[in-house]
């Protein structure tokens, strides 16, 4: 009986490459069949380049045909997600689809509905909960080793120039699906959806204050309120030094990705002084928290084969990666209407639908310059928040 389990890759630009690598560190168990790009000779280019012998597709309805093809890893522009990873879950394949899961929590839905009724694995992109420090600091929140979280932090905080906008999909509500809060900050949101749990209410403000060629934001503040807790968020592709970071306050320390651990207590008037007792204490917990074996992209195809052969639990499912897209919506909802916006989305909502958001959300500017596709496919993470 044949176990390995044969990989199509849809989407041949930018990221598909991290796919590749990551299928490739597992290749004992996985292989690689086909890639499939409306360009095929850039499909081609990027087989040629990592070394695979695989076939060519231009059409991926035709690669689904295949039946050595059990996983579809989805590289695509975030408008076509959906209907992608629709139709290879109906045609009995598991998909690995990228970051943000969906433009709308109605195509969420219906894709969490076709990988229950086809009874495959579905995982949205969320890489960065694959490295050490983020799994470390969500061992700690989880076992309150400092208490209860009272406050958090989140700086998606990255740098753009104009001309990142002048690809063909980005920077419009209909295809790329918002700006630096859906492309961005997913990254930061999910994480922070993970560490935390969902809040109960959403106020934000957005603006885009840099880019002329696009509709939607380069710059939104959001506050997330929970029992207890508040978490305010930047998201920004105008910070010069991509400085990202997760800071939580509990009520014994300071934690935070980079990792640092600070602590008070009070003096007899409540004023300060530093608790170096248990900042040690808390930052041995840290460094005796096992490392990961597999990162990023790598650690997440790692866990989705796994779930696949049924050897492990899947990190990150399709709720968990349409709680992300309710908070971006809600940040959305806020920030135009002006209001404090209470979760859940309701199907009733406009902010439900893609057809509601593109109707709803302004356009701060036109999209005037657009090209197919940029000369070079090199692209950059993101700075580390984990060191
Ligand atoms: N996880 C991360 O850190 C990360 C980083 C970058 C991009 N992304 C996500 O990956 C996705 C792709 O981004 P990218 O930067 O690689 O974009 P890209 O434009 O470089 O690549 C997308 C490719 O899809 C092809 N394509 C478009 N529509 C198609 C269709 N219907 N059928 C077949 N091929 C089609 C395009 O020709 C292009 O080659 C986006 O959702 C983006 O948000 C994730």
């Amino acid at each position: 009986m044949e176990t390995t389990i044969g990989i199509a890759i849809v989407g041949t630009g930018a990221i598909a490459k991290s796919h590749i690598i990551a299928y490739q560190t597992f290749s004992e168990s996985c292989s690689i069949r086909a890639l499939c790009d409306i360009y095929p000779e850039k499909a081609k280019a990027l087989a040629s380049e990592m070394g695979l012998e695989v076939d060519v597709y231009a059409d991926y309805h035709e690669m689904l045909k295949r039946t050595d093809i059990q996983v579809v890893s989805i590289c695509l522009p975030p408008s076509v997600h959906a209907e992608v990873s629709i139709a290879s879950m109906d045609a009995k394949k598991h998909v690995l689809v990228e970051k943000p899961m969906a433009p709308s929590l109605a195509e969420c839905d219906a894709m969490i509905e076709a990988s229950q009724r086809n009874n495959v694995v579905f995982s949205p992109v969320a890489q960065n909960r694959f490295r050490t420090p983020m799994m470390r600091l969500k061992t700690m929140l989880d076992s309150k080793v400092a208490g209860n979280v009272l406050h958090a932090t989140i700086n998606s905080l990255w740098w753009r120039g104009q001309n990142y906008y002048d690809l063909w999909w980005r920077g419009t509500w209909e295809k790329e699906c918002g700006g630096c809060t859906t492309s961005h900050a997913v990254h930061q949101l999910d994480l922070m959806q993970w560490m935390l749990g969902m809040p109960q209410e959403v106020t934000a403000v957005m603006a885009n204050v840099g880019h002329d060629n696009s509709e939607c934001e380069d710059l939104a503040i959001a506050i997330f309120s929970y029992p207890g807790m508040l978490a305010q968020m930047t998201a920004s592709i105008v910070a010069h030094d991509e400085g990202q970071e997760l800071v939580f306050q509990t009520e014994q320390a300071r934690l935070s990705a980079p990792w640092n651990v600070a602590a008070s207590k009070a003096l007899e008037n409540g004023f300060p002084e530093d608790d170096a007792e248990t900042a040690a204490r808390l930052d041995s917990v840290y460094g005796q928290l096992p490392s990961l074996e597999a990162e990023r992209h790598v650690g997440q195809v790692k866990n989705f084969l796994a779930a696949i052969r049924g050897e492990e639990p899947l990190l990150i499912d399709g709720p968990q990666g349409r709680n992300t897209m309710e908070l971006i919506m809600a940040v959305y909802k806020a920030s135009v209407t002006k209001t404090t916006v209470r979760l859940p989305i309701g199907k009733d909502d406009p902010l439900y639908t893609r057809e509601g958001l593109v109707s709803f959300m302004p356009h701060f500017h036109e999209k005037k310059r657009s090209v197919e596709n940029f000369a070079t496919s090199e692209i950059t993470l993101g700075k580390d928040a984990v060191r």
